[in-house]
């Protein structure tokens, strides 16, 4: 028998689970026009208002005029241009590294560098929320997997002590990405060391946004290289462009060049993409404002969510999801935010656990006073509360 794919999609409809497309006409910014609606945008991962930044789209033009649009090749080929390069010595520089790596976008990173770490007779320990990428490559690795509880030190503790693996690999989110907490990084580093394990961090959400000069959970932590030796950061959220990197010490990123295939077989980004990066990069670190702004926006967001009877975790970024439950309930919830100008999508299983479904709200630096308030007002009337 062969696989039938519309009966399939017949079964995904019938568990409300069908994802579809909307169409953007306008550039990314906290109003859009979508499906030819204009909407106050609230679920972009644009948290500091960068992509569409003027100086960061005349970066991108300027590297056009420069590089041309495609990088040609692989980077091992002849792919890897100077403004690869320059951006590749920024960020290690921003990060306290020796060097990072580029990589085409986040997904492609966490697969390269989980499955170039890990391989058959090691064991990876993974949050059971992590990305999806950071999950698909420790199963791509080869290696035993072993998922533990959902930022819970004392379980993967348990779990490394079990282990009998010479290399043990930890992985873990620094911001979760659909619950918007925080991994314990602290106790988890600890824990790592303690039971002879790396520790990987991908801080696709942090990055740019958490700590004082916005190099992420770890600077919040207070933590650096010697307790994860292993960074990832995305480009394409609070850095506003696209792409991803790893940073580490130099015989980490060395190798990782000989040995992540998602690095090795790939065409490069586009050179253009890594002139605007480092000038969104020059941003992150000269206008801390934009991080005060933000910070200014989610206190206000919790403030009145608080005072509405939302339950919110204790997030502290710019994350902020309410829970719904059924996954009718939570595209009705988005469907009612809609008709009062607000898009916040439904976010459904697989991405989030069966029952859990939810309105992934993300803030932004660019938010106004005015939107968040018409957020709060719409939530009201749109997110029916249990008596
Ligand atoms: C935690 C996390 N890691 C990695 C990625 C993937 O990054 P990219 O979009 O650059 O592929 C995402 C989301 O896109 C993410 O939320």
């Amino acid at each position: 028998m062969t696989f039938d794919p519309a009966s399939a999609l017949a079964e995904i409809k019938a568990r409300d689970a069908y994802r579809w497309r909307r169409i953007v006409e306008s550039p990314q910014d906290t109003r859009v026009v979508i499906d030819g609606l204009p909407r106050v945008n609230f679920c972009s991962n644009d948290y500091l208002g960068l992509a569409n930044h003027p100086a960061v789209r005349e970066a991108f033009r300027r590297g056009v005029d420069r590089w041309g649009v495609g990088s040609g090749a692989s980077h091992l080929v002849c792919g890897h241009s100077a403004a690869h390069h320059a951006l590749e010595e920024e960020l290690a520089e921003f990060t306290g590294r020796p060097r990072a790596l580029l990589f085409s976008t986040g997904y492609m990173a966490n697969l390269g560098v989980v499955s170039a770490l890990a391989g058959r007779g090691d064991t990876v320990f993974e949050d059971r929320l992590n990305h999806a990428s950071l999950l698909d490559g420790g199963l791509l690795s080869g290696a035993r997997f072993r998922r533990y509880r959902h930022a819970d030190a004392r379980a993967l503790e348990a779990a490394l002590a079990e282990s009998r693996a010479e290399t043990r690999l930890v992985v873990t989110d620094g911001v979760f990405s659909m619950d918007g907490d925080l991994a314990p990084l602290p106790e988890l580093a600890r824990v790592a060391r303690d039971g002879r394990a790396w520790l990987m961090v991908d801080d696709a959400h942090g990055l740019g946004v958490l700590g004082a000069e916005g190099r992420g959970t770890l600077e919040h932590f207070g933590l650096g290289a010697p307790e994860v030796p292993v960074l990832v950061g995305t480009l394409g959220k609070a850095l506003g462009t696209f792409g991803a990197f790893v940073a580490g010490s130099e015989s980490l990123i060395d190798y990782l060049i000989q040995r992540a295939r998602t690095y090795v077989y790939t065409t490069a980004l586009p050179p253009a993409v890594a002139e605007a990066t480092r000038v969104s990069l020059r941003l992150v670190r000269e206008e801390p404002e934009r991080r005060e702004r933000l910070r200014c926006n989610v206190r206000r967001f919790r403030a009145g969510a608080a005072s509405l009877g939302f339950g919110l975790g204790d997030l502290p970024g710019p994350i902020q999801p309410l829970v719904i439950g059924a996954n009718a309930d939570a595209l009705e919830a988005s469907r009612r935010l809609g008709e009062r100008g607000f898009l916040v999508s439904a976010i459904r299983p697989p991405t989030v656990q069966a029952g859990t479904a939810r309105l992934r709200i993300t803030l932004s630096a660019a938010h106004s006073n005015e939107q968040i308030d018409g957020l709060l007002e719409a939530l009201a009337d749109a997110v029916p509360q249990e008596a």
